[in-house]
């Protein structure tokens, strides 16, 4: 046998999932034990830590016109800093006794261009070389999870809907679950695999962190808490502006990405046309834009599908109470939720979804949902590189 049948043949594995999101914030490392595959996995967490990029090298990921050499640098760089996640990770498994088998990276998207998004061809890229993570670990690495959807005609995202699946699922009725990331998606987690919908509402942190970092004139990254938010009063008329974008009429399957909603092409043109306000005021407005958003994307795409009144919500945004608090204010009736209340940390949850789509894809089992993100069939995701 070899070696990676040896690890798929494991009643349990340990897996280090790996995650760089479209905040730019950090790595995500999430150690997680997986037992079983296929619809009876069962799956945990049993460590997670973010390694934050230093400034500079946040602002090389940000920068827009990135050269093949940037990007080329960039990719060994970023497996460098995922290596050391892993590292550390690894650390924190053998402290508690615990073998890792694999790790599972999603990488640093550069691009992303579904197909249907605008006129041209269609792509993604990841970056945060794999080649590196195996070397420095000494794991078999699994990446690329995207490209492999797309080549079926998918979207390639989102691609957290079987792991919530795997995680969320109720027997008898829906679930809904939103990860609030630089971008923010629902999924509509139906008993049956084949009836779960998911889908890209639009911006979530990348907007409000843009905001602050393009007001602040870069010294500032986020809105720590939803503070300035909560300062400030709701410019109606740039509200309305930035809610009338063609992407929130469209229907589901869709997904988006910084190419849409980075901040330079969503909101340095609006914030400058209104002046005589204040940075809080900015920031409550483009605060305000995204609850809205998230909110009406879930009375237009997501109520009708019949889920029960209630959203289990992870990823950063979390940590914005004033979001939080502007979404639960949108939707009244409606309970929110953060995954902690069902043992999944907020933080945690992107990056061990991806340590299990790394266990499915060494088992051989698919891990995308072709109603999640178009494909026109469940493929095995991803690219394994041997240990
Ligand atoms: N204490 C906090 N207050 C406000 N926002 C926060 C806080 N902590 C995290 N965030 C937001 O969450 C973002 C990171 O969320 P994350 O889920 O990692 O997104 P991504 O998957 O796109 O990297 C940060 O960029 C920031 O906008
Ligand atoms: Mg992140």
């Amino acid at each position: 046998m070899n070696a990676l049948d040896a690890i798929a043949a494991k009643p349990e594995r340990h897996g280090i999932g790996l995650m760089s999101g479209t905040s730019c914030d950090g790595v995500d490392a999430a150690l997680v034990w997986i037992r079983g595959a296929g619809p009876l996995l069962r799956a945990g967490l049993v460590h997670f830590a973010t390694l934050p990029y230093p400034p500079a090298l946040r602002e090389r990921l940000l920068a827009p016109d990135k050269t093949p050499r940037d990007i080329t640098v960039l990719n060994v760089e970023l497996g460098e800093r995922f290596a050391e996640a892993a590292l550390a990770a690894l650390d924190a498994a053998r402290a508690q006794g615990i073998t890792v088998d694999f790790a599972a990276s999603h990488g640093h998207t550069i691009a992303h261009y579904p197909p249907g998004a605008g006129p041209g061809a269609s792509g993604t890229f990841q970056i945060g070389e794999a080649a590196v993570i195996a070397e420095r670990t000494g794991l078999p690495v699994v990446s690329d999870f995207r490209q492999r959807d797309m080549a079926a005609g998918g979207q390639g995202a989102p691609l957290v809907p079987y792991a919530d699946w795997l995680l969320f699922r109720k027997e008898n009725e829906s679930v809904v679950t939103l990860n609030i990331g630089g971008i923010a998606n629902f999924t509509v987690v139906a008993p049956r695999l084949e009836e779960v919908v998911a889908f890209d509402s639009g911006p979530g942190n990348m907007a409000i962190d843009g905001a602050v970092l393009l007001l602040s004139d870069g010294a500032r990254a986020m809105d720590v808490d939803g503070a300035a938010a909560a300062a400030g009063r709701v410019i109606e008329p740039l509200l309305a502006a930035l809610l009338d974008h063609p992407y929130f009429e469209r229907e589901p399957p869709k997904s988006t990405g910084r190419e849409e909603f980075g901040p330079e092409l969503y909101l340095r043109g609006p914030l400058a046309a209104y002046t005589g306000h204040s940075f809080e005021d900015f920031v409550a407005t483009v605060t305000a834009a995204v609850a809205r958003s998230i909110a009406d994307a879930y009375r237009r795409f997501v109520a009708a599908r019949g889920a029960a009144g209630e959203i289990i919500v992870g990823g950063g945004g979390v940590r914005n109470p004033t979001l939080m608090g502007l979404i639960a204010r949108d939707l009244p009736g409606v309970a929110i939720r953060t995954t902690d209340d069902y043992g999944i940390p907020a933080d945690a949850r992107e990056a061990m979804a991806f340590a299990i789509l790394g266990s499915e894809t060494l088992c051989g089992n698919p891990g995308n949902v072709p109603r999640a993100t178009g494909a026109r069939r469940p493929v095995v995701l991803g690219s394994i590189t041997p240990a």
